[in-house]
């Protein structure tokens, strides 16, 4: 049988949750002190959804791991669960940078930094969409993570692109560096927006959640067309877009 490229979908729920926790088990695990932090954040928050699940964090420490990447950027850091896979993954003679809009986030994160003795971790609180532009790193970062508000995803790419030109001083991501973008499927509704998709009710009555869509489909166009960028949209998790820069 030819092989396509529809997504593997489980016949059920239980089936999908078990090929989930199968998954987390059967590849390297987080420190416990970060899986610690994942579990207390859901069991204390009623937003904890905003945070990537272990295995999404497993996945990004492997990627980042797997780049080689020692400076990192992340655009929405919540209470810096993604932050500290992060950290870990770079290594104490790595750095990670959070922009994060909420200061009430940013304390309950740098709370949790320092609990955890990770000093390679700085938050800038602030508007990403004003902040990531005034950004003048001394070395450009080697991957960029975007987990924002998906609004922001298209002028957060340009302002990426615009600010790594070659040549520049104070380039953003450096010659091969990736980008990493959480959430552009958005519960498989970018790529099917009609109301026989099951998840349609749950954005139907919701001005922002079309918005997003309309941003999430400009950010994997852009992403996809724009000669600088070598593109792959996976459909895993809530669909993750990465991108390499190639100059
Ligand atoms: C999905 S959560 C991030 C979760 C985090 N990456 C994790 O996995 O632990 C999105 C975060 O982006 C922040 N955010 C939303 N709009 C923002 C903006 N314009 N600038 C900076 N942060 C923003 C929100 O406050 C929220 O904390």
């Amino acid at each position: 049988m030819t092989k396509t490229t529809t997504a593997a979908l489980y016949p059920n729920a239980k089936v999908a949750a078990e090929v989930g926790t199968y998954s987390e088990q059967n590849s390297t695990s987080l420190p416990k002190n970060l899986i610690e932090y994942h579990d207390f954040i859901v069991e204390s928050r009623s937003d904890s959804d905003y945070m990537v699940s272990s295995l999404q964090a497993q996945s990004l420490a492997f990627f980042a791991r797997a780049f080689g990447a020692k400076r990192i950027l992340e655009i929405g850091s919540y209470v810096g669960f993604s932050a500290l896979v992060w950290a870990h993954a770079v290594g104490q003679d790595g750095k990670v940078t959070g922009l994060e809009f909420s200061e009430e986030y940013a304390k309950i994160a740098n709370e949790a930094f320092e609990k955890h003795g990770v000093k390679n971790v700085e938050i800038i609180v602030g508007d990403a969409l004003q902040t990531l532009s005034t950004l003048k790193p001394e070395e450009p970062y080697d991957l960029i993570f975007i987990d924002a508000q998906k609004s922001g995803y298209p002028d957060y790419l340009r302002d990426i692109l615009a600010g790594s030109r070659p040549g520049s001083t104070t380039r953003l991501l450096r010659p091969g560096g990736i980008i990493i973008a959480d959430n552009v499927l958005r519960r498989a509704l970018v790529a099917d927006g009609s109301e026989e998709n099951p998840n349609w009710g749950l954005q139907r009555h919701v001005k922002t959640a079309e918005d997003d869509l309309t941003a999430l489909r400009k950010f994997n166009a852009a992403l996809a067309n724009d000669e600088r960028l070598e593109a792959l949209l996976l459909p895993v998790f809530d669909g993750v877009g990465f991108a390499r820069l190639l100059d």
